[in-house]
């Protein structure tokens, strides 16, 4: 007479449930974030749509799983399908030109030359690739170029298709260069003028299609390239790579230092060479130190990467054109790179979202910058 009444599930009841789970990035609910639709209630069949920020995400599988397991507590809900998609946000809005197609741009940069801009930047984009993002890379070493030779495009003979520049593509990734349109014995001696407009072609004349990360190879140091990119477009924010020496991470703290001035968002640090682990030893030899990309980092406030060991495979594929991530990617080196890129992934949705204003004062130690 008596008999409890069976409540239909309703959609509302789905998304209640649902928005007790967390994205530990962002610290908001994945109702709030907008991240479910197309919910559907069958019976006791659920079925959603995740839609997280980055198909890099590092917290990937422990939302998925969190959410089904929201749904699935539920009383008279039996199965739960989900769908899991990712969508990375397009460039904020603010006073710069954006530019068609490309959802975000990210620097990677040093104060100091040679601790390994150019590999990251392969592997970053590399990686990024592999995790289901759509990525170009775009050398703005015009000087001295040689993402070409390390990702394997260097006989690549550029095209044009409907006026404009089609990229070299390999391991998944578009490739722009200088080295495509200069022979490779000519010097190049450029002022800054020049490079300012090799620089905004390659933004805007190039046919990258749909991309949602943009890497770009910086040159070393804090002059006209870093000027241009900072000026002529929304940069998503700065990775800063330093390798353990003091004299690395003073001229890191250079790099941050230009990014604050310039209101670019730091995305992190990430230390390369930090250590040398021999073939089939366990034992790890700190070779420049170790530790301090991790210091810069707790000191400026702004998140650590991860870090990078020295190892001998990391520049023969660099030589040979295959970046480590796609020649080996199973090995440690290129797990590192990975979980790296899904960082990187994190930091640029949480700026996307949150957007600060650029870096901590105490980084603002003043720096010249020419022009
Ligand atoms: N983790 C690593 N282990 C071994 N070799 C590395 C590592 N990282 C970089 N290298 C090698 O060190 C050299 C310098 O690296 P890279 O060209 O990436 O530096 P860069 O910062 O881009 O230099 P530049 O300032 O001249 O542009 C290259 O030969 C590269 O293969
Ligand atoms: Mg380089």
């Amino acid at each position: 007479m008596f008999g409890v009444k069976k409540d239909k599930l309703s959609e509302e009841q789905i998304r209640k449930a649902l928005s007790t789970v967390m994205d530990p990035d962002l610290n908001i609910d994945v109702v709030t974030l907008g991240m479910i639709s197309d919910v559907k209630i069958n019976g006791t069949k659920v079925f959603f749509k995740l839609t997280l920020t980055t198909p890099a995400c590092p917290v990937k599988e422990r939302l998925e799983q969190e959410c089904k397991d929201a749904v699935l507590a539920l009383p008279g809900v039996e199965t739960v399908e989900m769908e899991s998609t990712a969508q990375v946000a397009g460039q904020r809005k603010t006073g710069k030109e954006p530019i068609n197609g490309i959802r975000q741009i990210i620097a990677v940069t040093s104060g100091k030359g040679g601790v390994g801009k150019s590999t990251v930047s392969c592997n970053l984009a590399v990686a990024l690739a592999k995790l289901g993002a759509n990525v170009g890379l775009l050398d703005a070493d015009i000087t001295g170029p040689n993402i070409p030779l390390m990702m394997g495009v260097e006989s690549y003979q550029p095209k044009a298709k409907n006026d404009r520049i089609v990229p070299a593509e390999n391991h998944g990734v578009k490739c722009i260069s200088m080295a495509f349109f200069v022979s490779q014995d000519t010097p190049l001696i450029w002022r800054g003028p020049m490079l300012d407009k090799a620089i905004k072609q390659f933004l805007r004349d190039v046919d990258w299609g749909e991309l949602d990360y943009l890497i770009v190879d910086m040159p070393p140091g804090t002059g006209d390239a870093q000027l241009t990119m900072v000026q002529a477009t929304q940069l998503s924010g700065g990775v800063i790579v330093t390798t353990p020496q003091d004299v690395a991470l003073l001229d890191g703290r250079k790099g941050l230092a230009m990014f604050a001035q310039m209101e670019v968002p730091i995305l992190g640090f990430v230390e390369n060479m930090s250590y040398f682990q021999p073939k089939g030893s366990s034992e790890q030899y700190e070779i420049f130190g170790r530790g301090g990309g991790r210091r810069l980092a707790d000191e400026y406030k702004v998140p650590f990467l991860g870090e990078i060991p020295l190892d001998p495979d990391v520049r023969i594929g660099g030589d040979e054109g295959i970046p480590i991530v796609a020649k080996d990617p199973d090995g440690a080196v290129a797990l590192a790179f990975i979980e790296i890129a899904k960082q990187v992934a994190a930091q640029v949705s949480i700026q996307a979202r949150n957007p600060i204003p650029a870096a901590p004062q105490a980084a603002a130690t003043p720096v010249s910058i020419s022009k």
